[in-house]
């Protein structure tokens, strides 16, 4: 039987409809989400693959789980953090602080002096009262600039909310800081979570390219470049893409190899490590004048429990019916998915066809590792999934 709380193994592949039959779900009436710790190994070595030169420092607010970063962890990636909790959570693992970036620009206080205390130097700053607050509290941590460069089209843009501008605020800023003898060592830049403008990650590295001359000139010792996240979670040819685009760039602008370059990846290690199962657990047909219009169905999860991406994270849901194998080429139905709550907000999709189903169907959901487990929240008393992990056995 398969245990939660520990990694369960499997020899040759992963086969969902088989652990659902051994577990017997319909006896179970909460969502259930399958984890595959070997899926993040596997997505370590295409990174380290295809972009050699550049150290991944995973973005724990994208899944946060124990399970996930000691996987990481041992996989000698290393972290970026945004708050005091998630320092501590990865300091826990045995992590050395120098893996640590602490990648919030605009940082509580309290979050500064935990950083001091436990010896996490680095970290992003993009205004100058972020500044004055660590030329106050923390005068020897080192500074890595974030400018804006956004994607024109990015599934999560960032650029409102973090980022100077690079021409005119982050000369100032630099400038601002070598008045203080606070020590810059490099700049960042977010182009956007879900990236779908690659050359984005071109320009931003051009941009750094103007920005590290500029500290050069100041007398900073220039030598960490971080070209943030924004990395595709499901869809590796975009990653080579993205890749190849990134490596022409750091040759061209960054051939020096004395300039450590790393990265923020989120979405990239995790969102294809989770299928999330869930249950129908009601139904209702609309009809149209006498015709059938819409099957509609009520599952055990929904937008404020792990489909929060669909609201946060503007995630496309897709579904695939469980433990019916004799259903290709049935006739497919307009389909409109609802959350579990009394709220007409928790939709998840109505955008689906799906042959006809039952109460007590389950539904698989792939690609739902990324900006889900750590936001879902259990309202209106629905519970959030519990999670059972898998990993591949190594061959002895
Ligand atoms: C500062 C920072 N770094 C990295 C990430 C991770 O981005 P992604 O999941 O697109 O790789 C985020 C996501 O919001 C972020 O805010």
């Amino acid at each position: 039987m398969y245990k939660f709380d520990e990694i369960n193994y499997y020899e040759d592949d992963l086969n969902i409809k088989n652990i659902l039959k051994e577990i017997n779900l319909q006896e179970i009436d909460e969502s259930l989400n399958i984890c595959d710790l070997t899926n993040i190994v596997n997505k370590h070595d295409i990174w380290q693959k295809n972009l050699p030169r550049i150290h991944p420092h995973y973005a724990v607010k994208c899944n946060d789980n124990p399970y996930i970063v000691k996987t990481l962890a041992e996989l000698g990636t290393s972290f970026d953090c945004a708050s005091k909790n998630e320092i501590k959570q990865v300091l826990d693992f045995g992590v050395n602080p120098e893996h640590i970036i602490f990648a919030n620009p605009c940082k509580p206080l309290s979050h500064i002096e935990f950083a001091k205390e436990k010896n996490v130097q680095t970290g992003t700053v993009d205004n100058e009262f972020e500044i004055y607050k660590l030329y106050k509290h923390y005068p020897e941590s080192k500074l890595v600039v974030r400018f804006r460069c956004e994607a024109k089209n990015a599934q999560c843009p960032l650029g409102n909310k973090f980022g100077c501008d690079a021409e005119n605020d982050a000369t100032a800023l630099m400038l601002l800081a070598k008045s203080l003898d606070l020590n810059v060592c490099g700049t960042s830049f977010h182009v956007g979570s879900g990236c779908n403008e690659f050359a984005a990650y071109n320009r931003a590295i051009m941009t750094a390219k103007n920005i590290f001359n500029f500290g050069e000139m100041l007398g900073f010792n220039m030598n960490l470049l971080d070209i943030g996240g924004g990395f595709p979670g499901s869809d590796d040819t975009k990653f080579l893409t993205i890749s190849n685009i990134i490596n022409v760039a750091l040759d061209r602008y960054f051939s020096s190899q004395k300039i450590k370059v790393i990265a923020e990846p989120g979405r990239f290690y995790v969102a294809a490590a989770y299928t999330l199962i869930c249950k129908i657990h009601a139904k209702r047909e609309v009809r149209n004048a006498g015709k059938l219009d819409t099957k509609m169905y009520y599952i055990n999860d929904g937008v404020y429990g792990s489909f929060n991406c669909i609201l946060y994270d503007h995630h496309e849901v897709t579904a695939t019916h469980m433990l019916n194998d004799s259903e290709g080429g049935l006739p497919t139905f307009k389909t409109l998915l609802w959350g579990p709550t009394c709220d007409a907000l928790d939709k998840i999709s109505d955008n689906l066809y799906l042959p006809n189903l039952n109460c007590g169907d389950l539904l698989a959901f792939p690609n739902m590792g990324a900006y889900t487990v750590p936001i879902a929240s259990p309202f209106n008393g629905f519970m959030t999934p519990k999670t059972l992990y898998f990993m591949k056995k190594k061959p002895t």
